[in-house]
């Protein structure tokens, strides 16, 4: 564990605190309530079973202890609505802000959905807890947001085009963000993730992201297609890092508010090893996959390769991330393995 990460988890396990995470039900999002909850924190959920799932709540209940699970208060609601926002806000001290429609395909099916949630819910999100004081606001941004910007690794204040209406509405969201910081005087940090993956990350679906998606294909033998020729490129981020970058935002010091940070590991994995990487992990795990995958055309929206640099991050939030691509598949994949049996 980084130094200030140590030391900010060592503060809130002696003073606990109160914490809304909203899009609980999600990936990311469960995976923050189930750490903020073994911290001994209190934490408000808001979630409205969109893309998450109650089963995800369900396991997060079995892994914490009951007096833990006791701290957790659950809002069924929706963030178009601004009442429920407020709600969820009220007496809260942090913000944790993921609910949002992800995946760039989706987006581009369905523009004015994806609008309404990641840009309507977000600005909602931002007026309650301005309005309720909270003590920081730190929200689920994207590394979409550097669009056609050739530059690798990327860089916080190098950005492009955005390739795809997702990638406008999670821009939308930093804009948003800053206006408010400069007009009202409220502080937030946008954590621009980068391919997060991990245990609970949904693997079904036609908008399930690459790595759940090609994990159940392995298992139930199926075939493995690949957007393109295999050398895309992501910075693929373990979500135990994502969760600490969260605490430490929320946590951050004065220098550090009103930015966004990439979050990620900083290395840059093609596909093609990718698929090496996963049918390595689930060998480990008493999976074989022993077919070859299957090519098709590159998908529209996609950025063509991505790294993040994360000196940013590291200087002023102090985050250390401790899982590589391949420590956090060693991780996920006994998840992955009874999840899908
Ligand atoms: N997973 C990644 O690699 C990645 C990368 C960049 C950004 N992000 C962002 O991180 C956040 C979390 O993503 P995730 O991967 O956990 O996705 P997810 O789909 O698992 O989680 C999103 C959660 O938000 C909830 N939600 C959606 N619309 C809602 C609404 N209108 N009201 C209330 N809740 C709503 C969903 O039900 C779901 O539980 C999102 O903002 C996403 O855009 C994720």
């Amino acid at each position: 564990m980084g130094g200030r990460y140590q030391e900010v988890v060592a503060g809130l396990q002696a003073t606990p605190k109160t914490w809304l995470v909203t899009g609980c039900a999600g990936f990311i999002g469960s995976n923050l309530l189930e750490a903020l909850l073994r911290l001994g924190q209190k934490v408000v959920g808001l979630d409205n079973f969109a893309t998450g799932h109650r089963y995800n709540l369900d396991e997060v209940q079995k892994l914490v202890s009951a007096r833990q699970w006791a701290n957790f208060t659950f809002h069924e609601a929706d963030i178009r609505s601004l009442d429920a926002c407020r709600q969820a806000v009220q007496g809260v001290d942090y913000v944790l802000h993921q609910a949002a429609l992800g995946s760039v395909p989706r987006s581009i099916n369905d523009p004015v959905t994806t609008n309404d949630v990641n840009i309507s819910g977000f600005l909602n999100m931002l007026v309650a807890a301005r309005d309720a004081k909270v003590a920081s606001f730190v929200y689920a941004a994207s590394s979409s947001t550097y669009g056609d910007h050739p530059a690798l690794p990327k860089v916080e204040d190098q950005i492009g085009k955005p390739l795809s209406p997702y990638a406008v509405t999670k821009y939308v969201n930093e804009l948003y963000a800053d206006v408010f910081a400069r007009v009202y005087g409220f502080g937030s940090i946008g954590l621009r993730y980068f391919n997060v993956f991990g245990k609970r990350q949904d693997p079904e679906g036609a908008y399930a992201a690459v790595i759940p998606k090609w994990v159940a294909a392995m298992i139930r033998g199926e075939d493995v297609v690949v957007n393109g020729d295999g050398e895309t490129s992501r910075d693929f981020c373990y979500v135990e890092n994502a969760v600490q970058a969260n605490i430490l935002a929320a946590l951050a010091q004065p220098d550090g508010v009103n930015q966004v940070y990439n979050v990620a590991f900083n290395a840059r994995t093609t596909l093609n090893q990718l698929f090496d990487y996963l049918t390595h992990a689930l060998a480990n795990n008493g999976v074989v996959y022993d077919k070859r995958p299957k090519y098709a055309d590159f998908r529209p929206g996609d950025v063509r390769h991505s790294q993040a640099d994360i000196s940013k991050a590291r200087r002023l939030l102090g985050y250390e991330p401790m899982h590589s691509i391949v420590q956090g598949l060693e991780v996920a994949m006994p998840w992955y393995t009874q999840f899908l049996r």
